[in-house]
């Protein structure tokens, strides 16, 4: 992994009243959230509270957002989904979204579109993705679609990685993964970010992302109504009796 190293103390991401929604439904209802660079943060909440819009809206793919989003210093607000990829931020998107009738390699290639100089980088980014993802090197020519969910979500999780993010944003990524798998996939958002990477990570396995992260906020209807230390929020009453049935 290669990423940049941060300015000392500029955050990764810094939002301040993020207002965002589809249409007349509005879905963040003023959100403040700030992820210091380096670290792991998580996102919980209640299906529907709007994890995957928050998501979405860092990534410049919800129009008609208000509020301030700035990442490393630069302000992100207005700009376009691929401005934002060549900004630092990577997204691997809820239920994967790849291109099924695509090989892996191609999966993979699509992710480095919006990486200058693309055509040189590229053998350089799809080495440090095999490096963490053995399984894809062996499956490069292998249609996306006929992937097992696991190897699925470490192309969705390579693809991002491709455009070499230093904020990576991952949504739901154990999703209908066997528990073995779904340990695989949380080793290597470990790796990523033991790498320099910032992680975001929503996920409805709310312990294991609360055990790994450094961070964590709760949203509930589009507000964040709690933060602490993931290890706090994990010891937490009322957390642990919402959502880890407790
Ligand atoms: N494209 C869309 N058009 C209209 N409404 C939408 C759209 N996408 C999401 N919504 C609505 O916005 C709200 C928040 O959705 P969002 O996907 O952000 O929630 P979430 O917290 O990610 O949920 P889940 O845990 O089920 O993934 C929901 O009420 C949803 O129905
Ligand atoms: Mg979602």
């Amino acid at each position: 992994m290669s990423a940049t190293a941060p300015t000392a103390g500029t955050p990764a991401l810094e939002i301040h009243g993020l207002e965002a929604g589809y249409g007349k439904i509005q879905v963040l209802w003023g959100i403040d959230l700030t992820v210091e660079a380096g670290s792991f943060v998580t996102v919980i909440g209640a299906n529907g509270t709007g994890k995957t819009t928050l998501l979405r809206a860092v990534s410049g793919l919800v129009r008609g957002v208000h509020g301030s989003i700035r990442a490393f210093g630069q302000d992100l607000h207005g700009h376009s989904p691929a401005r934002i990829v060549r900004a630092g931020i990577g997204h691997v998107p809820e239920g994967r979204q790849l291109f099924p009738l695509m090989t892996v390699a191609e999966n993979l290639a699509s992710g480095a579109d919006y990486l200058p100089g693309a055509a040189r980088e590229i053998t350089r980014s799809r080495a440090t993705v095999f490096e963490l993802f053995p399984r894809l090197a062996e499956r490069q020519l292998q249609l996306a679609g006929t992937l097992s969910g696991g190897e699925q979500q470490m192309l969705a999780i390579g693809r991002a990685l491709m455009s070499r993010p230093r904020l990576l944003l991952v949504d739901e990524p154990s999703l209908g993964l066997a528990p073995s798998l779904t340990k695989a996939v949380f080793r290597a958002l470990a790796e990523i970010n033991r790498a320099g990477v910032t992680v975001v990570l929503v996920e409805q396995n709310v312990q294991r992302s609360l055990a790994l992260a450094d961070r964590a906020f709760v949203l509930e209807n589009g507000r964040i109504v709690k933060q602490g230390r993931g290890s706090e929020l994990l010891d937490d009453p009322a957390v642990r009796e919402a959502y880890l049935s407790l």
